[in-house]
């Protein structure tokens, strides 16, 4: 695994174990937790919504270079269900987030034929922050590059237990369903449900900021995902670090629970 360690203001990687390989395995749908905003201001003696604002820019930056490398969907965790219990102010900057972002973001989105899709509970956001949201994934309809999907008040397992209700009330308007009821049905009623079925687990799940868990974050789709965890907090996290982590990523034995090749001789 790699470590960063922090210098004064920028992570510098302690050891390189593997190179990047453009010609390699790129993951198809990478899955970021955007962690550190808060300890990047901190660190600067600034207010923690600073630290979300750089975040923006990181996720500019990060967009870009994802989709320059051929990634067909970066999912980004921008909102959980759980962050609700943050200062007013602090919730009233994050959600103001998104219509700058999109704001100042969407014609470039457009020249990169990037395509916005926003999962999560989007009828509990601020009325300002669905018009955004729905502006952008608008105006990104006919895009046919990369899916840039923010997981905006999402929660894995209030997603779970929504599929969960919506194939409970099929079943009982249809009771001969209910021995149909298997992953890909289960998959398909997820909120990454929307997206072609190849795509729609992440192969790569980055968490920047040396936190190592998961967060409600995925629950269903990460089941066979690689995981990297980096000490960058979000806002140092760049397409170097990213390289990085595809470049683990690339040298990850993925066996889905079956045995190499040469065990099976
Ligand atoms: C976690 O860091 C980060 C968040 C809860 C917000 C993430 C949001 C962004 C990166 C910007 C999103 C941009 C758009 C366009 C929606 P933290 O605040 O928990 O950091 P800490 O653990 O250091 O306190």
């Amino acid at each position: 695994m790699f470590r960063f360690f922090p210098q004064k203001d920028k992570y510098i990687p302690e050891t390189s174990l593997y190179t990047f390989d453009p010609a390699g395995a790129i993951p198809q749908h990478i899955a970021i937790i955007m962690d550190g905003n808060g300890r990047w201001a901190q660190n600067r003696r600034l207010p923690r919504v600073a630290g979300h604002q750089e975040g923006m820019n990181t996720v500019k930056t990060i967009t870009n270079y994802a989709s320059k490398l051929g990634i067909k969907v970066l999912t980004l965790y921008a909102f959980s269900t759980e962050n609700w219990k943050r200062p007013t102010d602090e919730v009233n900057f994050l959600m103001q987030l998104p219509v700058d972002f999109f704001d100042t973001f969407v014609p470039e989105l457009i020249k990169e034929n990037v395509k916005v899709h926003v999962m999560g509970y989007e009828q509990y956001l601020p009325a300002h922050t669905q018009d955004a949201v729905k502006r952008a994934m608008d105006q990104t309809k006919d895009n046919t590059g990369m899916v840039l999907n923010f997981a905006l008040n999402y929660g894995g397992r209030a997603e779970i237990t929504t599929a969960v209700k919506a194939i409970a009330a099929e079943v009982a308007q249809q009771p001969e369903l209910a021995d149909t009821v298997d992953e890909e049905m289960i998959a398909q009623h997820l909120m990454t449900g929307f997206l072609p079925r190849e795509y729609r687990d992440p192969e790569l799940l980055i968490r920047t900021s040396g936190e190592e868990r998961i967060s409600n974050f995925l629950l269903w789709q990460i089941a066979y995902s690689e995981l990297f965890f980096t000490d960058a907090l979000w806002p140092d996290f760049s397409g170097e670090l990213l390289e990085t982590a595809i470049a683990s990523y690339q040298n990850r034995n993925r066996r889905f629970g079956g045995l190499d090749k040469e065990e099976t001789t």
